[in-house]
């Protein structure tokens, strides 16, 4: 009898739909992707085979982050929807299997929160002012209270005037001037966010991806980081950094767990760690902490079969060592399109570096290579986020200079190009007005051209990237070896441009980084292939293909 064997929980294996919302589909004709449009579209997910959507943030905001600035937590902007909506939306999304993440923003508020309104009508000292962390500047006021820069460029602090509307305090900002950051000290912040994640449980969400989860604990005294000369903030790693990765941050998530394990079915946390020490990330996984992490380290690797397969197997070790899934993602929306990045002959994401400098893109040589990654990262075992229009095989869009709304592009003076270019509106039709994203345009021009790229015109096309991503996403429901969290078995290859892996039961995954084909080194049947014209027996040039090793013993 199985009946005691409890499933595993759904977070360990899932496929998770990145949905970056205002992008998606507009259902009012206003050029911004909403609630309704999604409403209308999730068909297509459950057509597409993902098991969840994590949905980026909606609350109420200025926008100055693309609303990693909030100013309302418990509303939905209203270009997106309301709050009635919004649990309309997760009810139909769970009648179709579809679980609901929401992207929390703990890290700092929108400087229209009326906490930091109030902070700023309030004077130094005082406790409004607590929430927040406010400095007296150094020699005289004159200087920010320390050396630390803000990840968007400038430094990390602004001065604000006094109640006789003189110069006076600082306030700490680690990205954007309008999201200050929050004094995660202060038992307020604290006691409002658990508040907040069960205003959302409550109404049904299934999980949470935790923004900057690495970034809110600061060191006491807020010490100089020291920059050594030239150093690129995002790249920086210090054994003892003043506002990253502090061993305090655990306590709050082991806090969160267990708001999150008092529901049932218990609710799910993600956390967004860019770190590159897979132990130190592996931390934020630990039993009593957070569910799963996003994996950065895959997501920067270079496409080469020796770069790819340290990352898996990196990544996989830190997160076993702590009973904690695995998890992989090709890109996002602060990350350049993995068809742009792919098609670069320097392959590795490169922060901090933009726009021309890194050289010129081949799409389609970057378009067959994300097929052949979206085969490699779709049999791993753990969790995969797949990125809203990867599916389709975009590659980032040229946003003209007057259109671009990314805070990179206007804090670093226009010298660093931002992320405009990896959000632009999905295609969902060849012709009409944005590509049948909605009735009038969209907010972030599409280039000539995109329509070639839209779901109507991939769908029910086996040689398009839906279609196969289609397959892919099906095949790993029913196969057995496939989601899961197995092990991955190497073989020995080839050639050293080529990886050869196997997974129990009976299936098989080559991946050919070369650009010449390779024999299949493995002996069974070819299910699918990232190009359907490859020669029997032959993985193609850039390209991968997956076997079931035992043809005869399944139906
Ligand atoms: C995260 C988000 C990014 C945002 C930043 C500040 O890195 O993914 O889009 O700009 O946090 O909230
Ligand atoms: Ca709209």
């Amino acid at each position: 009898m199985d009946d005691d064997v409890t499933p595993a929980p759904w977070w360990r294996d899932a496929v998770i739909y990145q949905l970056y919302l205002q992008s998606f589909a507009d259902g009012n004709a206003d050029g911004i992707g909403d609630i309704a449009g999604l409403r209308s579209r999730i068909g297509y997910l459950s057509d597409l085979g993902v098991d969840a959507v994590w949905i980026t943030p909606w609350f109420r905001s200025p926008l100055r982050d693309a609303g990693y600035d909030v100013s309302d937590y418990r509303a939905i902007h209203p270009r997106y929807g309301s709050v009635d909506e919004g649990r309309e939306l997760i009810d139909e999304c769970h009648a179709a299997g579809i679980k609901v993440i929401l992207d929390i923003v703990p890290n700092h508020t929108s400087s229209d929160h009326p906490w930091f309104v109030d902070a700023l009508h309030s004077p130094p000292g005082s406790a409004e002012r607590a929430r927040y962390h406010f400095r007296a500047g150094r020699e005289g006021g004159q200087l920010p209270p320390n050396d630390w820069l803000s990840v968007f460029g400038g430094p990390a602090w602004t001065r604000v005037d006094d109640a006789s509307g003189h110069p006076g305090e600082w306030y700490l900002h680690l990205f954007d001037a309008s999201q200050p950051d929050l004094n995660w000290d202060s038992g307020d912040v604290r006691s409002e966010f658990e508040d907040i994640l069960r205003f959302w449980f409550d109404l049904g969400v299934d999980g949470f991806r935790i923004d900057v989860a690495t970034a809110l604990v600061k060191a006491p005294g807020l010490p100089d980081l020291g920059y050594p000369d030239g150093a690129f903030l995002a790249d920086l790693t210090l054994a003892d950094h003043p506002h990253r990765d502090r061993d305090e941050v655990h306590d709050i998530y082991r806090s969160w767990r267990k708001l999150a394990d008092s529901y049932d079915p218990p609710r799910m946390f993600a956390a967004e760690a860019w770190l590159d020490d897979p132990d130190r990330l592996s931390r934020y996984v630990r039993p009593d902490e957070l569910h799963t992490t996003l994996n950065l380290h895959y997501l920067k690797s270079a496409w080469t079969a020796d770069g790819m397969r340290r990352a898996i197997d990196a990544s996989i070790t830190a997160t076993s060592a702590v009973g904690a899934p695995t998890t992989w993602a090709l890109s996002n929306h602060d990350v350049e399109r993995v068809v742009t990045r792919y098609g670069r002959a320097d392959t590795r994401r490169r922060p901090g570096v933009s726009g021309p400098e890194l050289g010129l893109v081949d799409e389609a040589l970057g378009r067959r290579r994300a097929r052949a990654a979206a085969l490699l990262t779709l049999a791993l075992p753990g969790s995969v986020y797949l990125y809203q229009g990867d599916e389709l095989g975009l590659a980032d869009a040229h946003v003209p200079e007057h259109a671009r709304q990314d805070p990179i592009w206007i804090r670093s003076g226009g010298r660093r190009w931002g992320r405009d270019g990896a959000r632009v509106p999905l295609p969902w039709t060849p012709e009409g007005s944005s590509f049948g994203f909605g009735d009038d345009g969209a907010w972030l021009p599409q280039p000539s051209g995109w329509g070639t790229h839209a779901v109507s015109a991939q769908a029910g096309d086996d040689s398009s990237f839906l279609e196969l991503y289609r397959r892919a996403l099906r095949l790993r429901r029913s196969h057995p070896a496939l989601g899961g969290t197995g092990e991955v078995h190497w073989c020995e290859a080839p050639r050293d441009d080529v990886l050869v892996f196997t997974r129990d039961p009976g299936f098989g995954c080559v991946v050919n980084f070369g650009s010449t084909p390779a024999p299949i080194a493995l002996d069974g049947r070819v299910v699918l292939s990232s190009d359907d014209g490859a020669a029997e027996g032959e993985v193609p040039a850039h390209g991968a293909v997956w076997l079931d090793l035992h043809p005869r013993s399944r139906v």
